[in-house]
Parts: structure tokens; sequence; C-alpha cells
């Protein structure tokens, strides 16, 4: 048996894989209400906030994407299953976000030079949505993907890269909370397990609900 672990060890809470880490309150609640004032734009449109359908179901989240449209197994630059408009420009600032995300994560300057997300799913959950254990495979580049959260915490399970089931660990992501998965978790089967309400901070722009925003790299071009 082991007695004394270092302090960051897959398994902790902090890093519950390698090369996966939370970084809890990481964004301030002015950022995060600049956010969510973004966030009421891009789910106007062009292309609405929607449920995406998996296998003909709707999904209890709501998605609106930024760069790239994502719907289940496949990203387009126009929302197809949607309005057909064209998807939203990925902001210049959400790029500098996601490299800064990747420098606090312990990222080599080198990594964070060469990070440039494409595509942000933007997800919106109310208090009874949840999100099955799935891996983000529909991108082809396995950069790390830059997980923000706003508004309402929920538990988030993130588990082993083989199948759905143990091990995994219960995480709460909170308002302003980072979280990153690389390397040998970037395909880590994941998901949103409860979503607990009355929780949001006041100042985070959000009342009720959570919106989580992840930053990918597609590897696609166009
Ligand atoms: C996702 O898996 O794409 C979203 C995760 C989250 O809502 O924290
Ligand atoms: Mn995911």
């Amino acid at each position: 048996m082991t007695l004394f672990t270092p302090d960051l060890e897959p398994g902790d809470l902090s890093r519950p894989g390698p090369d996966a880490v939370l970084v809890p309150g990481w964004l301030t609640l002015d950022q995060q209400e600049r956010i969510v004032g973004q966030f009421h734009q891009w789910a106007a449109g062009p292309v609405p906030i929607r449920a995406a359908k998996v296998r003909g179901h709707e999904m209890s989240v709501r998605t609106v994407c930024l760069g790239w449209h994502w719907q289940p197994y496949q990203y387009t630059r126009e929302a197809t299953d949607v309005n057909g408009a064209r998807v939203l420009p990925f902001p210049d600032w959400m790029v500098l976000l996601g490299r800064r995300a990747l420098k606090e994560a312990g990222y080599t300057d080198a990594r964070v030079a060469a990070y440039t997300p494409d595509t942000a799913l933007v997800n919106f959950y109310d208090d009874t949505a949840r999100l099955g254990m799935h891996q983000d495979k529909d991108e082809r580049s396995l950069a790390p993907v830059v997980s923000l959260s706003i508004g309402d915490a929920c538990t988030f399970r993130f588990g082993n890269t083989e199948n759905r089931n143990k091990p995994y660990t219960d995480l709460q992501l909170r308002s302003g909370d980072l979280f990153v998965f690389g390397g040998a978790s970037r395909l880590a089967y994941h998901g949103v397990t409860r979503v607990h309400p009355f929780t949001a901070p006041d100042g985070c722009g959000l009342k009720a609900g959570r919106i989580n925003i992840t930053m990918r790299m597609t590897g696609l071009d166009g």
C-alpha cells in the first residue's frame, strides 16, 4: 500500500486522468459575465441554439457552435441539420483564451503557440439536462480540449479511454472552472450526470442553468 502519494496524481480531483487538469475558478466573474453576454448573441443565430439529435433523439443539452458546426459525427460550415446557415466565425479572443488555458494547464510554450482551436461547442444545460458518457472523437486532431464552465455547478464524470464504465472520477465543475484534457486522456469517456440548481454565483451573468464551452481543433481545412 502506498502511504505517501504526490499531491497531483491521476485520480486526484485536480488531475482525474493523465494529461487532464482541473483549474478551479480560472475565469473571473467579470470574464464570465462577458462570455454570457456573448452567448446570448451566439444563441440568437444565424444558426440558433438547438438540441442536436443523436440517432433520432433530441439531446437534453442545447448547443450553438462557433467556427465549425457540430452535429453528431461531423463538422460542417453550414448547419445542414438546423437551417442551412453558415456558422459564426471562431473569435480571435477565444483562440487567445484557449492558449492561455493551455499555459495555465502546464503546456510548454511551443505547444501553447501551436494551439489554434477552430471550433467551440457552446452547451446550455437547464437543471434537468444531462450528457451521457461519450468520447470527443469527431475531430481529426488530437490537440487538447479546453472546457470552460459558467453558471450552475455540475457533476462531471471523467472516465477512461476504454469504455463508459469504471474507473471514473466524479468532479464538480463550478462557475469559472477550466478543465483541459489532452494527451493520454484526450479520448477519455466523459459526461455530465447532474446539474446543481441555485449554485450559480452572483455576478457570473447567468441566474440559472449552466453554460459549458469546449474549444477544440478539428484538423479540418476550408
Ligand atoms: C462536452 O462533453 O462536450 C461538454 C462537457 C461539459 O458540459 O462539461
Ligand atoms: Mn464531450
